[in-house]
């Protein structure tokens, strides 16, 4: 795809072929002897630099980055026929990721993980600071809106055998994305330290440790010790802020690196098209020496 001249800097642009108007560095207009162009005013040129700079500083960046080959490979890349909306699942779940790390920025600015001001510092959030209940309610539903979204966008790659040959990984990838979703939800909801979020985790807690073999390390793990205590929630906070988010921006990164590798899966109902290759010369022969043999 031709990408438009209005944002390829001047410098890259190509040059117009003799006879074209005068474009960047291009050869000067065939009329330029009979019809000599006004030479434009000190507004006129400061106007046409100001229109050129935004081009001018991506072609800055893209000398010294290379990213316009990366952009142009990822964003212009192509797509199987019968790609649909079912395929926005992936970025949606991406899309409130990122609504979760914005919101849990600014909810880390005023949020204590104590658990004697915890619940105070949440109070507070809700009832005086600017904005302060808006963002909360967006972080909360946002990760209710994040946990539905994921399983909807492994029921279509589910659906659509996108977990065939060669996206196996891929698949693998997202199943821990999957765990660490759950693990964010998990952790999340005791940050708020009120009787519902003290009471749901120690359940939480318990429903780990009946795990076989590993349930009771992975209990002890979570409440940091053989007691729900003060300890509990800064490992909360710590595994929910921290450790978790981390690993999803590193697993997202591969995850998404392999689907701009491999592509994605065609709907199960598109049927692929026959490749066009010629017919082999025995072929091409067939039914011309009279053997009744008609070509296929
Ligand atoms: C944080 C969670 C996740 C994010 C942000 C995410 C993001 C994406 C995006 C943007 C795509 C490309 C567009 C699309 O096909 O929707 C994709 C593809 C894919 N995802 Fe995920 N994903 C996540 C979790 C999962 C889970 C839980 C699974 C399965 C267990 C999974 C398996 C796949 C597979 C197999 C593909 C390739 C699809 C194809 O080839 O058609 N992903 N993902």
């Amino acid at each position: 795809m031709k990408i438009p001249d209005a944002i390829v800097p001047a410098p890259l642009r190509k040059p117009a072929k003799p006879g074209q108007g005068g474009n960047g560095k291009g050869q000067a207009p065939a009329d330029l002897k009979t019809a000599p162009p006004e030479r434009p005013s000190h507004g006129e040129r400061a106007a046409g630099q100001a229109k050129e700079a935004p081009a001018e500083v991506l072609a800055w960046v893209d000398q010294r980055t290379g990213a316009t080959g990366f952009l142009t490979g990822m964003l212009y890349r192509k797509v199987p026929k019968g790609t649909n909306w079912y395929y926005t699942l992936g970025s949606a779940t991406l899309f409130a990721f990122i609504v979760q790390a914005v919101t849990g920025v600014f909810l880390a600015m005023f949020y204590t993980p104590s658990a004697t001001q915890a619940y105070a510092s949440i109070s507070h959030i809700n009832n005086d600071v600017f904005l302060g209940q808006f963002v909360h309610g967006m972080h909360k539903w946002g990760a209710s809106v994040m946990v539905i979204l994921v399983f909807l966008h492994m029921g279509r790659t589910f659906f659509f055998g996108a977990y065939k040959y060669p996206r196996e990984l891929n698949w693998v990838i997202g199943v821990v994305l999957l765990i660490l979703t759950m693990t964010m939800a998990f952790t999340g909801y005791l940050l708020p330290f009120d009787q519902r979020s003290y009471w749901a985790s120690i359940v939480g807690i318990n429903i780990n440790g009946t795990a076989p073999i590993l349930g009771p390390y992975l209990s002890d793990f979570l409440r940091a010790g053989p007691e729900f205590g003060a300890t509990t929630l800064a490992r909360f906070y710590s595994i929910h802020m921290l450790l978790v988010p981390g690993a999803i921006i590193a697993l997202i990164g591969a995850h998404l690196y392999l689907v701009v590798k491999l592509g994605t899966t065609a709907p199960p109902w598109v049927r692929a098209e026959k490749p066009k290759v010629a017919a082999p010369a025995t072929q091409l022969d067939a039914g011309t020496e009279g053997n009744g043999a008609s070509p296929s």
